[in-house]
């Protein structure tokens, strides 16, 4: 039985039907105090149940717990999470002395509820070690090349790009998903929650198609700048993609007024940039 969190029914859907088990329909509501509550009343005599949920949200964390809670107290002998996205995964050290690990106190509250937990493009694959009970990291990236397959206008000379080292491996994978194309990065320095500036390498933009590619897309600070920096070398069209497509604040509008031609993301967060499903690639390991 697939049991979709309140923020990922789609996804829970698609893998519902790709893995062909059931799919549960959950109670979602909210006690006058603002409490969450989430029951699975179809949860009853399954043997296996598979959460799927992004928790960017304290609320979403809780919905998860009583997620798996409401799963055990019905008897399913197998608890598998999938955390489509994780939140907190970004505050994974100190950062100062006090500082609280975040990723490392929600995996282990995490932990309590599941058998088994499955983790769709964490900030770190190191994360996966601050659950107490086994995890599987999955890399959804080469689902980013589907939409760009499909564009009307197929890619001219592309050239697929990550704002700093640390997500060159995203790039590369979405280039050999494309099957084509150079990959490079520049160099991100982040002055703030909301302010980065980043650095252009060497490679020629002028007349190319520009794919963007990162793990997140947050505030929007990173593509934005980037997409600025491509546009005063004369790239030709700029699109963004990302596997976790959050957009807090202002971020849709701003990639729009940095000038991006597309955003897309999957749907690990349901926007409406989610172009793709990730389901194909957690197939793999249900
Ligand atoms: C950073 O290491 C991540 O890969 C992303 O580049 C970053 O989290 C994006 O954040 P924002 O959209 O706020 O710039």
């Amino acid at each position: 039985m697939i049991v979709p969190g309140s923020r990922s029914q789609a996804l829970a859907a698609s893998l519902a039907a790709a893995l062909d088990d059931s799919l549960a329909v959950p109670a979602f509501d909210r006690f006058p105090d603002g409490e969450t509550f989430a029951a699975v009343p179809d949860a009853v005599d399954a043997e296996r149940a598979v959460i799927v949920a992004a928790t960017p949200s304290n609320d979403a964390y809780v919905e998860l717990l009583q997620l798996q809670d409401a799963v055990r107290e019905a008897g399913v002998d197998e608890v598998v999470t999938v955390l489509a996205y994780m939140g907190y995964a970004r505050q994974d050290r100190a950062f100062e002395p006090g500082d609280p690990i975040s990723a490392r106190a929600v995996a282990r509250a995490v932990s309590t509820g599941t058998d088994r937990v499955v983790l769709v493009n964490p900030h770190e694959a190191s994360i996966a070690e601050f659950f107490d009970v086994p995890c599987d990291v999955v890399d959804a990236a080469s689902r980013l090349a589907v939409p760009l397959e499909e564009l009307e206008t197929p890619l001219e000379e592309p050239l697929f790009l990550s704002p700093d080292d640390g997500a060159v491996d995203i790039a590369t994978t979405v280039r050999d998903a494309y099957g084509g194309g150079d990959v490079d990065y520049f160099e991100k320095t982040r002055h703030s929650g909301s302010e980065v500036s980043v650095e252009p390498s060497d490679a020629a933009v002028a007349g190319r198609d520009v794919v963007i590619t990162d793990d997140i897309i947050a505030t929007g600070s990173t593509m934005a700048e980037s997409v600025a920096v491509l546009r005063e070398r004369d790239a030709n069209r700029i699109f963004t993609v990302c596997v976790h497509p959050l957009l807090a604040r202002a971020a849709r509008t701003r990639l729009e007024a940095a000038g991006v031609a597309r955003v897309y993301g999957t749907d690990t967060l349901e926007r409406d940039v989610s172009a793709v499903s990730v389901a194909p690639t957690l197939v793999g390991v249900l």
